[in-house]
């Protein structure tokens, strides 16, 4: 099958075997991508219309017992300058974000061990309480089933958990002895299971990284059916064993934003900081791809230089929360407007909390 007709199968089963993805990965021209691009960004209008949901990410704590190769806040990176804010900290990026017009606030940190599973359920529910008409979205690794229910029962709506590649090989060359592919895929199914709308994800161009594990994650996102999937370009960071390995390609991460899009038409989609950091006009660009999500950066200004994942990341531009009429302009002249509402996945009729 040609590499065109790859495309068009896949637009209209939403379906390509392992094989088929791996063909498409490695022979497709940029004719083809053109084809995908114009496909994947028809399809978003479809369900999305030209509306881009946003989400204000609020990094509030960098301290990580992690070390994964990859990441700038791993445990092992004794240059990081740690920091972890205070509920009320956070509570008052909460209210800047309201006043901005942000409807979801992202709770993202490391696996922080300092800043108790209790105290997160307690800053849930102040930020449910004091903003009720805005959702939580909590990004905080992996926790035994007991905590992501407890997150769960405190409010939480959504919870991001990227699987960061889908083969296990793969996977043990990104991470340390004793985090394993096996467990980080079961805490999604756990996820899933409580009634979390769920992200997972993956980085583009990671060391080692081989068309053969990206069809993996392909079918493993077809499986796992989330409600949201993070991709970026994976971004080298100089304190970490992988500072010398070269970036994944901007272009890479726009093709398998567009081939997401045409997999999971429903999904949510970020154009993601790491895009927005590899090139310039990345957020725009990841957009007309097929994205329908921006998570500018809420956090406070003298912290934000201090959640560094890789080098160079932005956050004090254009992608920072404080900038939404810049990105308001930047967004019309593409044809697309910001959208008020929490932005909740079509994907779920909201389970009725009990209590
Ligand atoms: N480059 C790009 N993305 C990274 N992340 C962590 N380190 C890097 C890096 N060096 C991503 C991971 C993680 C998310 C929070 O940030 O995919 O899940």
């Amino acid at each position: 099958m040609s590499t065109q007709q790859l495309i068009h199968q896949l637009a209209r089963t939403q379906f390509l075997s392992a094989a088929q993805w791996q063909t498409l990965f490695a022979q497709h021209t940029q004719e083809d991508a053109a084809t995908l691009t114009a496909l994947a960004q028809n399809t978003a209008k479809t369900y999305f219309g030209n509306r881009i949901y946003t989400r204000g990410l609020i990094e509030f704590s960098n301290y990580c017992r992690n070390d994964c190769y990859y990441c700038g806040i791993r445990r092992g990176n004794r240059l990081a300058r740690r920091y972890r804010l205070t509920p009320e900290d956070i509570l008052a990026c909460c209210r800047e974000g309201d006043r901005l017009g942000f409807r979801t606030f992202v709770l993202q940190g490391g696996e922080d061990p300092g800043f108790s599973d209790d105290l997160l359920c307690q800053t849930i529910e102040q930020i449910k309480a004091r903003f009720v008409s805005c959702a939580v979205t909590l990004s905080v690794g992996e926790r035994p089933r007991s905590v992501y229910q407890s997150f769960f029962d405190a409010g939480a709506d959504r919870y991001l958990l990227r699987h960061e590649t889908a083969n296990a090989q793969h996977y043990r060359r990104l991470h340390p002895p004793g985090l394993s592919l096996e467990h980080r895929k079961e805490c999604l199914w756990t996820l899933k299971d409580i009634g979390f709308q769920v992200g997972a994800g993956f980085m583009v161009g990671s060391p080692g990284q081989t068309d053969a594990d990206l069809a993996e994650d392909m079918l493993f996102l077809k499986e796992l059916e989330p409600h949201m999937v993070g991709i970026g370009p994976f971004l080298p960071h100089s304190a970490t064993p992988f500072a010398a390995c070269p970036p994944g390609s901007t272009e890479k991460t726009l093709f398998l934003l567009s081939c997401i899009r045409l997999m999971l038409p429903q999904v949510l989609l970020p154009a993601t900081t790491a895009l927005g950091t590899a090139a310039a006009d990345g957020r725009e660009r990841g957009i007309l791809a097929g994205a329908n999500v921006v998570m500018p950066n809420l956090s406070p200004l003298s912290v934000r230089k201090n959640y560094m994942l890789y080098d160079n990341k932005i956050c004090t531009g254009e992608e920072s929360a404080q900038s939404v009429a810049q990105l308001q302009k930047h967004l019309s002249a593409i044809g697309y407007a910001l959208a008020v509402d929490r932005g909740d996945s079509p994907l779920v009729k909201l389970k009725k909390k009990e209590s």
